[in-house]
């Protein structure tokens, strides 16, 4: 479950705070890449060379590098997150994150994570049992943050008591299952994906095709699977395994694809079009092969069906989603793509970027929406997905 997850780790001014490099070390052996937030206290109580070793990433503390002046982005750090885990957490940031104040890169960071937030509690048995202090285990409950629960037992202050940290193996198994949790955050929803290239037939042995490999399509249908969704990938030809869970129908020419889009997404919540979709298809298609003369050939081309824009037309209160790959004035072209085919959000991808669009494992895409555009950077086409699912959430 944690293989591959981004994770902040945020450890505040206690002395649990010794225990958070046993909890950072259990995090990164279970594949988690664990980036660390310490409030200027909390290196009072454990070093950040220690936590830069177990973590293998340099510690996070301040709002700027005062040798050079670059910001350490408390927004960036939020979108990479999976998961936000702040332990030890103690009364005082507690108490700050339920009324909202951002006084250090950690509260910045909490106010910025569009991730599940975690903490885990850590202080004295009186502070813990303070009105105050479960007043505001209890706003932060409210506002979706998961607690996981201190345990009882010899207290720094000698006392015996409700208020140690919970042990780093159970915190690991309470981010596990909020994990998971989030995972089947779509059941009971269904979704199309259109993913690869169509074939437009000139003639029983030629077409006319592009480049799409049907990763990226693939990686987001299994990404809405793996959250619990029941997904219809409507696929072009690839060479691509169906992903576990999925429904593939497989059609070959824009026309078999919008028949199988438009008959099927009434039943859906939702639907991301991520196939590249032929805009032209040849007017008449030879029943024999054709033959080559001495001159040149001109084909005639008419237009195909926009699949997107007849689901746009048809939306309803369903999450529309689609792509644009351009190779120049790409904002203005894909914002202009999102109010013609009547997208909740398009995601954008140039060829001119580096390591994005077409064939390759990876991808540089900026999520577009009528209010924001919020560019990624390189990721895989998995983390991709991921950023994209989760702003369908955002959008259900
Ligand atoms: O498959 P990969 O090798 O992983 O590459 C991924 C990708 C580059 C193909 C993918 O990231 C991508 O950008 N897909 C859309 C490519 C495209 O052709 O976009 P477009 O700008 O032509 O179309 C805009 C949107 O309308 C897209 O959502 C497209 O699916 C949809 N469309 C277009 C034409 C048409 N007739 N019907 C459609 O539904």
């Amino acid at each position: 479950m944690l293989k591959g997850k981004h994770i902040i780790l945020g450890i505040t001014g206690s002395i649990a705070a010794y225990k958070s490099a046993v909890l950072c070390r259990l995090l990164v052996s279970a594949g988690a890449e664990v980036k660390v937030v310490m409030t200027p206290l909390a290196k009072q109580f454990i070093t950040p060379l220690t936590m830069a070793t177990v973590s293998q990433h340099p510690i996070l503390v301040d709002f700027f590098n005062p040798e050079n002046g670059e910001w350490n982005s408390h927004v960036k750090l939020g979108e990479w997150a999976d998961l936000y885990l702040i332990a030890p957490a103690t009364a005082n940031t507690m108490a700050k994150m339920a009324t909202g104040v951002a006084d250090n890169l950690l509260l910045t960071t909490y106010l910025s994570a569009r991730c599940p937030v975690a903490v885990a509690p850590a202080m004295d048995l009186d502070m813990y049992a303070h009105v105050a202090t479960q007043r505001n285990i209890e706003q932060l409950r409210r506002d979706g943050v998961h607690i996981v629960e201190p345990g009882s037992g010899f207290l720094a202050s000698g006392l015996v008591g409700k208020g140690r940290m919970a042990e780093p193996e159970h915190i690991v198994e309470a981010v596990s299952a909020i994990l998971e949790e989030k995972k089947k955050s779509l059941e009971g929803k269904h979704f199309l994906v259109t993913a690869g290239a169509t074939i437009e037939p000139i003639d029983p042995v030629r077409f006319i095709s592009n480049h799409s490999s049907g990763k990226m399509g693939y990686a987001v249908a299994e990404a809405l699977s793996e959250r619990g969704a029941e997904v219809t990938l409507v696929s072009g030809r690839t060479s691509l395994a169906t992903p576990k869970g999925v429904k593939r129908v497989d059609v070959l020419s824009a026309e078999d694809m919008w028949q199988e889009c438009v008959a099927r997404f009434p039943e859906c919540d939702g639907a991301v079009m991520c196939a590249a979709v032929a805009d032209y298809t040849p007017s008449v298609v030879a029943e024999q092969k054709l033959k080559k003369g001495d001159s040149d050939m001109t084909l005639e081309l008419r237009r195909t069906k926009d699949i997107a824009a007849t689901l746009g037309a048809n939306k309803g209160k369903r999450v529309l989603v689609g792509f644009a790959m351009e190779t120049e004035h790409e904002q203005q072209n894909a914002v202009g793509k999102l109010e013609r085919k009547n997208f909740d959000f398009i995601v954008l991808n140039s060829l001119r970027t580096e390591g994005a669009g077409f064939r390759g494992d990876t991808n540089v895409v900026t999520l577009i929406d009528r209010e924001h555009s919020q560019p990624l950077p390189l990721m895989s086409k998995h983390e991709v997905a991921e950023k994209i699912v989760d702003k369908i959430e955002e959008f259900l």
